[in-house]
């Protein structure tokens, strides 16, 4: 999620200037690094929630490290002013994790990474049985190819993850975990998306366009349906590349 953060997730955090984050999927700790930097210029909270975090998280004043899933550890939090949701990529997982940031107003500010191929259409499970038998697509350890439904039998994108075998289908999927929840729920939100990097979700309560310069950079993001397709066009380009890449090396 790094990469969104200069240009997109930064300038939106120093306007709505945030008391409380929660970050769901830490990993290495390269979002949660300049994360902790603003907690530390502004006085505010990290909440990083990771059950596997790859990174020394202790000895960080600013920093609450949940050693939990992030089904578990929510409700153990609380309220929060802005989130970034980059954790276990499926429906069931994000659908609830939005509802429980919901159960709180306002909504917070909430970045939602993979938004766009390979999961936006598509579960993918760090361990499937962290997941309900009945809310888990068929999966299996084998990778991905961008413009091919089926999953290759070698080489491919995350083929060490367990994939869903089918992708398009209903409950499935973060982009389709987002667009559900804001059918569900009765709160007035608006998404606004962007395609490259595997998509980012900027989803947000409508009540935050009142705020002038909030507004401005929202509007900013807007582009032309035709440079929306050539955006995604690059994106698919990009993914193509890595792909074959990705399939030399392996
Ligand atoms: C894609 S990485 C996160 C990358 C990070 N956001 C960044 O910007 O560098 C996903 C992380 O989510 C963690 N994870 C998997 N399932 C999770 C869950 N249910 N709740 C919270 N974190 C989870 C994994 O351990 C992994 O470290």
């Amino acid at each position: 999620m790094y990469i969104y953060w200069h240009l997109i997730m930064e300038p939106l955090l120093e306007i709505v200037q945030p008391r409380t984050i929660i970050e769901i999927g830490a990993e290495r700790g390269d979002t949660t690094r300049p994360l902790l930097d603003f907690c530390q210029r502004h006085d505010a909270t990290l909440h990083s929630i990771d059950p596997h975090p790859l990174f020394d998280w202790q000895n960080e004043p600013r920093l609450v490290m949940h050693r939990a899933l992030s089904l578990q550890a929510l409700p153990t939090i609380g309220a929060c002013d802005a989130c970034l949701i980059d954790g276990d990529h499926n429906y069931y997982t994000v659908f609830n994790e939005l509802m429980l940031i919901g159960r709180n107003q306002p909504f917070p500010l909430t970045f939602v990474h993979d938004i766009g191929w390979p999961y936006g259409r598509r579960d993918s499970y760090y361990d499937p049985r962290n997941i309900p038998a009945e809310h888990r697509h068929q999966c299996v350890k084998m990778g991905l190819l961008p413009g091919l439904s089926a999953l290759v039998p070698k080489g491919g994108f995350n083929a060490n993850l367990w994939n869903a075998r089918a992708e398009n289908t209903p409950k499935n999927g973060v982009l389709t975990a987002v667009e559900d929840f804001m059918k569900a729920t009765s709160l007035e939100l608006e998404l606004v998306t962007l395609p490259a990097f595997y998509g980012l979700g900027i989803l947000f309560p409508k009540q935050l366009l009142q705020n002038q310069p909030f507004a401005e950079f929202i509007e900013s993001l807007h582009v032309s349906p035709v440079m929306l397709r050539y955006m995604e066009l690059a994106e698919l380009l990009r993914l193509k590349q890595a792909a074959r890449q990705a399939g030399e090396e392996s």
